[in-house]
């Protein structure tokens, strides 16, 4: 792994870079974002930077340097032979006192970047028993608040689950701890619209741009017990659902294979983009 933190690159990765009373370290009052790496390349960067702006600006966190940031991509890429990778920003609200209001020191910005490995072509996915809440003040941001998905995630993995998946207050379904969830009901593929309270998932949003789908908001009981359901994110693509709790689900069936070759056919167009 390469580490670029606020203009240098780390001459060791993990060595200590960031201060211990960083926000972000605090109180989590931070932005992320995971980009693919295929071949060197980031795959859709300025979608990811877009993303990037849209949660920093609905924590109310100083507008992001654009240029600086693909330099530190650019930097944190450079000399590395990466086939398959992931690249991560972490956006902070810098130094600051202890407690959740802010400091005036100047924010945090941290691109890692490293190999990954790909993720298998099927999964199982667990239900958890916690909401989203689509109304709070984070919906739909890409916050470094995440320790709700790391009890989620925990609870789906100890039940033989790769994935947690969350309905949100009103019952409906919402979006895993890492990917938004399709699904296929008497042949139509079907996704949570973005008023559930889900991130706009990047791979979401290309997926229903080249492959189609219709966008609702349902009782996650009809998604559970789906014909077909699968997994989307930059870490995951396409990936099959074949057991969803106890249900064994056929896998990957005939929507998510198509689904999952348009997918492959069109993700070179935005390597490097
Ligand atoms: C909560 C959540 N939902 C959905 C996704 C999928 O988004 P993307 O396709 O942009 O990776 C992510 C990404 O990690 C996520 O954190």
């Amino acid at each position: 792994m390469k580490v670029w933190v606020n203009g240098q690159i780390l001459p060791e990765a993990t060595a200590p870079a960031v201060a211990v009373n960083d926000h972000g370290l605090t109180v989590g009052d931070g932005v992320f974002e995971a980009i693919k790496v295929v071949d060197g390349q980031p795959f859709a960067l300025t979608r990811h930077l877009d993303r990037l702006a849209r949660s920093a600006a609905g924590l109310g966190l100083p507008a992001v340097d654009d240029a600086a940031v693909r330099k530190g991509v650019a930097a944190a890429l450079e000399g590395q032979s990466l086939p398959l990778g992931r690249i991560r920003i972490t956006y902070t609200g810098g130094p600051a006192p202890l407690g959740s209001g802010r400091g005036d020191a100047p924010p945090t910005m941290v691109v890692a970047a490293g190999a990954m490995n790909p993720y298998p072509e099927t999964t199982s996915i667990v239900t958890v028993p916690w909401p989203r809440n689509e109304r709070g003040a984070l919906a739909g941001l890409k916050t470094t608040s995440y320790a709700e998905n790391v009890v989620a995630l925990a609870y789906a993995e100890e039940r033989g689950g790769s994935e947690a998946v969350f309905a949100n207050l009103a019952g409906n379904l919402c979006e895993g701890t890492g990917s938004n969830v399709f699904y296929v009901v008497d042949g139509e593929l079907r996704t949570p619209t973005l008023a559930c309270g889900c991130l706009a998932g990047v791979t979401r949003a290309l997926l229903l741009d080249w492959f189609g789908g219709v966008e609702v908001d349902e009782p996650i009981g009809v998604a559970e017990q789906a014909d077909e359901v699968f997994l989307v994110s930059t870490t995951r693509d396409v990936q099959g659902v074949s057991r969803w709790n106890d249900r064994e689900i056929p896998a990957l069936g005939p929507v998510t294979t198509e689904a999952a070759a348009a997918w492959r056919r069109r993700e070179p167009d935005l390597l490097g983009v």
